[in-house]
């Protein structure tokens, strides 16, 4: 939701922010903008709708000049996807100028009383309200910048990480963050710093970072230490970390899309998750957090899982698998219910928060709501030092490398190894999970990541299915048990990029229902894997079969049953009910993939989408 990047020092702006957009894009691209203070102190704005190369296109014969400078790439949420609306809002003396990630809630209310005072507004959005007000609250204060970004946050309702640059002050930038991150990178002897929503525009200039806390803001000078100050106007001490970023993750390398490449690295990445933790030779997992914190989780008299999206979806399977192995009741929540429905939880319970970013507005609420009642949490995160990882009481991180296509495919794998190890180390610990099983399910896990790899060689065939798919106006697509949550995951994929309607259901629910749309226009997805219930899915197969339905089967290696019922088939390696996820999400990730690529759609970046949701 919305990409912010910040340079001050001694480089030459454009092409650090330009190159920090490309990374951020991943977070919003309905349109772009960078403000530029020149070499002769003047403010140069380059604002426009679409993405970060169209803006870069139209700029060949600007003043690009300057060593200071911000750039934000905007996913709408006040205002529609234009130049006008685009970041950075100048205030109206044209002094100040203000990236922002986030939502002001009271900016309807700051707005009219500024109207009242003659200030008049360019653009319909929150961003414009805020640069005017901290404009207004420096003139009538008559302060300083620094102190006026203070006052005015003070009096601002909402979200916001807020990157500001003032016109006279061309050796200074001032930052501040609010429940969307910020990160400040450190160049050497502090004479260039770089600021950035994440880490990922940073990697390449520094190793040193900061996190900026929740009503933090920073200054940053050349040739200065960072100064921070909380909006009480306490200074804090930087807490600086060192980050270990591989830059070839960050690029295609190869690949057409980013989504295919992380399907493709999801070996590799289930191998670095389970790196330290699944000790094959001693046939046991070790997982820190549940060492370090064995009573805790231990005495949980309930799991609450929440997060959203495939996040979720990733919580429903890891609740049959906690359910199953730990004995314990597990509820799986959207966040965004969760955080407004008043639940019961108290000091008994565990709340496991799931998130890839780390940074998902609706699941941080559910966090805090659960912690001021006292509940113990646990985050599954892969990105390393994000505000969900600083604000659980311990967790496990899910190691995928970045993940920068919009659809989620590596960290959902991923967050099911974590779930699997989480639930197998409380399981032998509460000794409710047989030895042999146990045992079982250790050397069985350790080989996923061939049979993932395996399963690849079926991605030319999956492109020529696709083709028989690319005017489907509507999908189903059925599981059971384990794998009626990747029923689900499948139709989110097809949707998020593919733009084609689709549902999924626990194939028994069929007939309660959704049976009625099956025709012979109907393409039906059924995982009838060797499992929990396989009769019964082949009787629901048949179903859908008796109505013409088109019938997609993902199937384990050598079934030759379903084989004759189904149109077309999809063999997946044999393996245990509750690993079976991990392998029958692929064929579906690579369906979703080659539609979306047939009918030509941009599949990292699809419309009206962003990788990181920080807004509610
Ligand atoms: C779907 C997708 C989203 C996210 C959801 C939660 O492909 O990526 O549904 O899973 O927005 O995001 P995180 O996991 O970052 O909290």
């Amino acid at each position: 939701m919305c990409g912010i990047v910040g340079y001050i020092g001694t480089r030459q702006a454009f092409p650090v922010l330009i190159k920090g957009l490309k990374r951020l894009e991943y977070r919003g691209y309905d349109s772009t903008g960078v403000a530029l203070l020149s070499q002769i102190d003047m403010l140069n704005v380059y604002k426009k709708e679409g993405k970060v190369a169209q803006l870069e296109e139209t700029l060949t014969s600007s003043d690009l000049s300057g060593t200071l400078g911000i750039a934000h790439t905007r996913w709408a949420t006040h205002g529609i996807p234009s130049s006008g609306n685009a970041h950075p809002h100048t205030s109206q003396s044209g002094k100040l100028a203000l990236v922002h990630n986030g939502i002001i809630e009271n900016y309807s209310v700051i707005k009219e009383r500024l109207l009242e005072h003659g200030f008049t507004f360019k653009s319909e959005t929150d961003t414009e309200v805020l640069v005017q007000f901290i404009e207004y609250v420096k003139e009538c204060n008559k302060v300083d910048t620094v102190t006026a970004v203070r006052l005015a946050l003070n009096r601002v309702i909402g979200a916001y990480a807020i990157v500001l640059v003032d016109k006279d002050h061309p050796d200074q930038v001032i930052a501040a963050r609010k429940s969307s991150p910020l990160v400040i990178g450190l160049g050497e002897n502090n004479e260039e710093f770089f600021i950035a929503s994440d880490a990922t525009p940073l990697v390449e200039y520094t190793q040193n970072v900061v996190y900026l806390n929740d009503e933090e803001i920073v200054v940053l000078k050349r040739g200065e230490e960072m100064q921070i100050c909380n909006l009480k106007n306490e200074s804090v001490d930087p807490d600086v970390q060192c980050i270990e970023m591989n830059i070839g993750l960050l690029e295609k390398g190869g690949y057409p899309h980013f989504m295919l490449k992380e399907i493709y690295e999801q070996a590799q990445a289930m191998k670095d998750c389970m790196r330290g933790r699944l000790l094959e030779q001693e046939k046991r997992v070790v997982l820190s957090a549940v060492t370090h914190h064995r009573e805790r989780l231990l005495n949980a008299k309930r799991v609450i899982i929440v997060s959203c999206g495939t996040s979720w979806h990733a919580g429903l399977i890891g609740k049959q698998m906690i359910e199953t192995f730990a004995k314990v009741p597990v509820e799986v929540e959207y966040a965004s219910e969760f955080r407004y429905r008043n639940p019961v939880i108290d000091a008994r319970d565990v709340v496991i928060a799931i998130s890839q970013s780390g940074e998902t507005a609706d699941t941080l609420a559910a966090i805090s709501l659960a912690k001021e009642r006292g509940a113990f949490i646990f985050g599954i995160v892969n990105a390393v030092g994000s505000s969900i990882a600083r604000i659980t009481d311990t967790g496990t991180y899910i190691h995928v490398g970045p993940e920068i296509g919009v659809a989620s495919t590596k960290a959902f794998t991923g967050q099911l190894t974590v779930l699997t190890m989480l639930a197998l180390s409380l399981g032998k610990e509460k000794q409710t999970v047989s030895t042999t099983e146990y045992e079982e399910i250790v050397a069985e896990l350790a080989v996923i990541p061939d049979k993932m790899e395996r399963m690849l060689v079926f991605d030319k065939q999956i492109a020529e299915l696709a083709k028989c798919y690319t005017y489907a106006r509507n999908f189903i697509y059925l599981g059971r048990g384990y794998n009626f949550p990747v029923a689900l995951e499948g139709a989110l994929k097809l949707k998020e990029i593919s733009y084609i309607h689709a549902e999924g259901y626990p194939a028994a629910e069929m007939k309660h229902g959704p049976i009625a749309l099956v025709d012979a226009e109907m393409p039906v997805v059924v995982i009838a894997t060797h499992h929990q219930l396989y009769e019964k899915t082949l009787s629901n197969i048949q179903e859908v079969k008796a109505r013409k339905g088109r019938i997609l089967a993902i199937v384990t290696e050598g079934d030759e049953v379903v084989k004759k019922l189904a149109d077309n088939v999809i063999e997946v390696p044999a393996t245990l009910a509750c690993l079976s996820p991990l392998l029958t999400v692929i064929p579906l990730q690579l369906l979703a993939y080659h539609v979306a690529v047939m009918k030509g759609l941009d599949v990292d970046q699809p419309r009206n989408l962003a990788k990181s949701v920080t807004v509610e």
